[in-house]
């Protein structure tokens, strides 16, 4: 392959808004955009919007304007979508402007002079939505199954393109390049398109007396071109066919990036077209399933569109492209749910990546008041596996999201997150501390914050913000980030100052949860208006859910424990909390030893306001339950395999 790289999303419809349907293409495009950049290839990136066609005239009539005025709008706010939401296209192509316009004749014309356009007539089913005249297969039940419309019946004279001529070139490119149509699945079905009937010549012309909206045909110009052929020459436009040098240098190295909803214009109509026009066909053509919302698929015609800005506003721009690319297995229909959505920011932001982040802050600001400490020459086995370890996450990571395949890739990397985690935990740096053994202790946080640097360089080409702000606060802007570099752990510098990283990915708490309780709250009020009594006597003791759920109970882990002077039912406890290390005073010194409570993980009620205890501070509050009838106590401990920081509830 060479080292170029040309990515490109669908040009959208302006006769709808932007939704998260487009907003998934283009994520991923940016994404894989600055993947490819990262990896040191000269990269770009085209999007835009496909403004003509029958759809386009209907819907800027039914607004009462101009196609022209209409599509500025629209094209507009796809535009605006996709600033606001830090994507950074290399260019934005329409097709109403005079550089496609123009390189749709040329393409015309070279395939017409070459004998493969004849003038014909036609009668078939038009389905205006897939703009496309559909075969008797694709019909059923006298509908579009796409569009859950009857096509119409349309006889006229046009002109036609002899793609049947292409069909055996197309099966034996297929065949030869066995990725050319990613994943496999779409790649079988246009081959059992192309095997099982003979490939029919596309119409490409409209009449202007039925439709004027479109680019006039160079050798009629009673007829506009079908909206198709117009469009995808889109993806050679916008790079200055046939002579710019972007075209030179991006040509053919073109991955386009689809929905299954139109893989036969860019699996079968596409390639021949650029086969007559003697062009390369473009390297891969990558096909995503849809993002449905209950089962059925997201689109303005069925009213259940949820719009990109609304998402990125409530969950934020990083959280979200996340979401999107570790959610849906590429290829795959996936389920949009913003109960999902949530899942994802809490585990695998906040309590994996952030609560990793956060930890290993806190301990270099306690232990090295924030220096960030040398590597001990003493400990070269351990720098080795965390390296060996890393490197072997980075590359799957790698091997994967080069291949789109966006969600495995992350998985991989995650791996690594969650090992990093565990690593802490096992390493005891607290113990290390407690015992003065200052060379390890220096040894595990550096292991642990060139791992972090690493990461977040990985990880820079999903999250926009939030890499560059680990980055900058390990006092490392303007550090090497070429992936070689990344497995030596030589990239900080000793003695650099860390800056306060704050809370990266904070926790949210579900809407839905509410509304349950409100729910609840609301029959319960009702119950207390018909019978007050016995609804009062009933209910004596019991807290609503929302009440509970204000106490903030998590895992946390105790690193010191010490008698308190002076007490002798009192321990003062270092504890790791994955918000912070704190310090509790606990009443259970009759009961337990310190030596027995260092490294167990135990409940911790993190939001209690603090109190002064024996004239120390005491930050929250350990759970321990009290035999009836009895003064024995019982720390409740908690499984050595959950997380620092998990929440209870
Ligand atoms: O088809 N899930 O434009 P379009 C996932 N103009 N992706 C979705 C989606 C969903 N529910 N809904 C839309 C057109 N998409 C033509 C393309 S290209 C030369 C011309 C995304 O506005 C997905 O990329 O209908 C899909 O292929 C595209 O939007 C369709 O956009």
């Amino acid at each position: 392959m060479s080292k170029n790289f040309y990515v490109t999303t669908p040009i959208y419809y302006v006769n709808a808004e932007p939704h998260i349907g487009h907003a998934y293409s283009t994520i991923l495009a940016d994404f894989v955009f600055r993947f490819y950049t990262m990896l040191g290839y000269d990269s770009y990136f085209q999007t835009g919007t496909d403004e003509h066609g029958d759809k386009i005239a209907v819907a800027a009539h039914a607004n009462n304007t101009s196609p022209q005025e209409y599509t500025d709008r629209i094209s507009r706010k796809f535009n605006q979508t996709w600033k606001d939401m830090k994507i950074a296209n290399s260019d934005f192509i329409r097709t109403s402007e005079k550089r496609h316009i123009k390189v749709v004749q040329e393409i015309l014309q070279k395939v017409y002079d070459k004998g493969d356009i004849y003038f014909g007539s036609y009668g078939g089913y038009y389905c205006v939505g897939c703009e496309r005249f559909l075969t008797e297969k694709e019909i059923v039940d006298n509908k579009c199954p796409e569009h859950n419309k009857e096509p119409e019946y349309i006889e006229e004279k046009n002109y036609f393109f002899k793609m049947g001529k292409y069909q055996d070139w197309l099966l034996d490119h297929i065949n030869k390049n066995p990725e050319f149509i990613r994943p496999e699945r779409y790649k079988n079905e246009v081959i059992s398109l192309l095997k099982n009937d003979a490939l029919e010549d596309l119409c490409i012309s409209r009449p202007k007396s039925r439709l004027e909206w479109g680019i006039t045909l160079p050798f009629d110009e009673n007829y506009v071109t079908y909206v198709w052929f117009d469009a995808l020459i889109n993806y050679i436009s916008g790079i200055g066919y046939p002579d710019n040098e972007k075209f030179n240098k991006y040509w053919p190295a073109a991955e386009h990036i689809i929905a299954k909803d139109i893989l036969k214009p860019h699996g079968i109509f596409w390639p021949t077209m650029l086969r007559s026009a003697e062009i390369e066909p473009y390297q891969h053509l990558n096909v995503h399933g849809y993002w449905n919302m209950d089962e059925t698929k997201m689109s303005k015609s069925l009213g259940n569109v949820v719009t990109p800005l609304e998402l990125t506003g409530k969950f934020g721009n990083d959280e979200v492209r996340y979401f999107f690319l570790r959610e849906m297995t590429f290829g795959l229909d996936a389920k949009f749910s913003e109960d999902v959505i949530i899942d994802r920011i809490n585990y695998d932001l906040a309590n994996d990546l952030g609560n990793l982040v956060k930890r290993t802050f806190n301990m270099v600001e306690k232990y090295f008041n924030g220096n960030i400490p040398e590597f001990n020459s003493g400990q070269p086995a351990d720098r080795e596996n965390v390296t060996s370890l890393l490197k072997k996450s980075a590359d799957e990571y790698i091997k994967h999201c080069s291949n789109f395949q966006s969600s495995i890739g992350i998985e991989k990397l995650w791996e690594f997150i969650r090992y990093l985690n565990k690593y802490i935990d096992e390493n005891k740096p607290w113990q290390e501390a407690k015992e003065n053994n200052t060379e390890k202790l220096s040894s595990i946080m550096r292991n642990l914050l060139e791992s972090i640097y690493s990461i977040s360089v990985l990880l820079s080409p999903i999250f926009i913000e939030k890499s560059d702000k680990i980055i900058s606060a390990l006092n490392a802007e303007g550090k090497s980030r070429q992936i070689d570099d990344l497995y030596k752990f030589d990239i900080l510098d000793t003695g650099g100052k860390l800056s306060d990283i704050g809370i990266l990915f904070p926790r949210i708490e579900k809407d839905k949860d509410k509304d349950k309780t409100q729910i609840k709250d609301e029959r319960k009020s009702k119950n207390k208006q018909a019978e007050p009594k016995k609804n009062n006597e009933e209910n004596a003791g019991l807290v609503d859910i929302s009440d509970f759920g204000k106490i903030d109970i998590r895992v946390a882990q105790i690193l010191k424990a010490e008698i308190v002077e002076g007490s002798d039912k009192l321990l003062e406890l270092e504890i790791d909390s994955g918000l912070d290390i704190r310090t509790i005073i606990a009443g259970i010194a009759l009961h337990y030893k310190p030596d027995y409570l260092i490294n167990k993980k135990i409940l911790l009620v993190a939001n209690l306001k603090p109190a002064t205890i024996f004239k120390r501070k005491s930050n929250g509050m350990l759970l321990a339950a009290r035999e009836k009838g009895s003064d024995k106590l019982h720390l409740v401990e908690v499984n050595e395999d959950i997380p620092v920081g998990a929440k209870l509830g």
